[in-house]
């Protein structure tokens, strides 16, 4: 058995339950052309889901990083992008915040219009301008910027989706402007049932300690980390890292309860 040693592998996202129902959320969103108000507690996976709905890492890598330039044409398959995913920063104002997701829609719009410079005319003759913008760590933007998004929810007729803590309903529901047009609210949960195991097993093939987990010891292995984790998905990535921390530090052959125990109190106290 080799405990390979604890890196930052990229992480394969999963298909959960939980990312199809948040992508019928901003589907739903977009259609109607309503606010949304995703919230969740931290880990449970909203950002990747984000992400994966809007195929960031392909746009970002096509986006390039300078404002106003391609890094190159998209290819031909990949349009219309039509969804536009902004992070705010910690500490924003709410000219920052238009400025960036001005500045993000015309490289979004403008990939799009790329795109249909392949396109078949007769079939696509436009390009398409965004039709939602998701906006992550909502729970940073003031009742100014709140408003300034507004705004520009207003002027641009598109679908908004904003995405935060639990606690960013309650937050949103004192400001009338915005609240008396939020459409949708949804709670991402974290994993549980049977796709909690699944995505424990499928964690532990990844890191290769498949064969560090006897078949008898299986179902109680599996259910240490179940109660371990409370189905979170951040917690279940870091408790595999001391997982494996641990049978590599102390030799050992294979995942046990025990070593489940011992990796949780490691990450207990490293819980901030
Ligand atoms: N669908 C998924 N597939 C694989 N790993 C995931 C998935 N969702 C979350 N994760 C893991 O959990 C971690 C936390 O997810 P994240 O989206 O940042 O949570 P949140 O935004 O809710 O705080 C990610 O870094 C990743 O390791
Ligand atoms: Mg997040």
């Amino acid at each position: 058995m080799t405990a390979n040693q604890p890196t930052s592998r990229p992480t394969e996202f999963i298909v959960t339950r939980e990312h199809r129902r948040f992508a019928e959320f901003c589907d739903a969103c977009r259609q109607a052309r309503y606010i949304g108000l995703c919230y969740g507690l931290p880990g449970v996976g909203k950002t990747m889901s984000a992400r994966e709905y809007t195929h960031w890492d392909e746009l970002e890598a096509l986006l390039g990083p300078a404002p106003h330039r391609r890094s190159g044409l998209p290819p031909r398959d990949s349009g219309p992008w039509q969804t536009v995913l902004f992070t705010p920063e910690v500490v924003n104002t709410p000219r920052s915040v238009a400025r960036d997701v001005d500045n993000l829609w015309g490289r979004v719009f403008g990939l799009a219009a790329g795109s249909s410079w392949y396109a078949d005319r007769a079939v696509n003759p436009e390009p398409r301008p965004p039709t939602l913008v998701i906006v992550d760590e909502a729970d940073r933007l003031k009742t100014a910027s709140l408003e300034q998004l507004r705004d520009l929810y207003d002027r641009r007729h598109i679908g908004l989706v904003l995405i935060g803590m639990p606690g960013l309903q309650k937050r949103l529901a004192r400001y009338a402007q915005l609240s008396s047009r939020v459409g949708f609210v949804h709670q991402f949960q974290p994993l549980s049932g049977r796709e909690l195991q699944n995505v424990i097993e499928s964690r532990w093939v990844q890191l290769g300690l498949d064969s560090a987990v006897q078949e008898s010891a299986t179902a109680d292995v599996v259910n240490a980390i179940a109660r371990a984790t409370g189905g979170n998905f951040r917690l279940v990535q870091r408790l595999f890292v001391e997982i494996e921390r641990v049978l590599t530090v102390n030799g050992l052959p294979s995942v046990t309860t025990e070593v489940v125990a011992f990796a949780r109190e490691s990450l207990v106290i490293g819980t901030p």
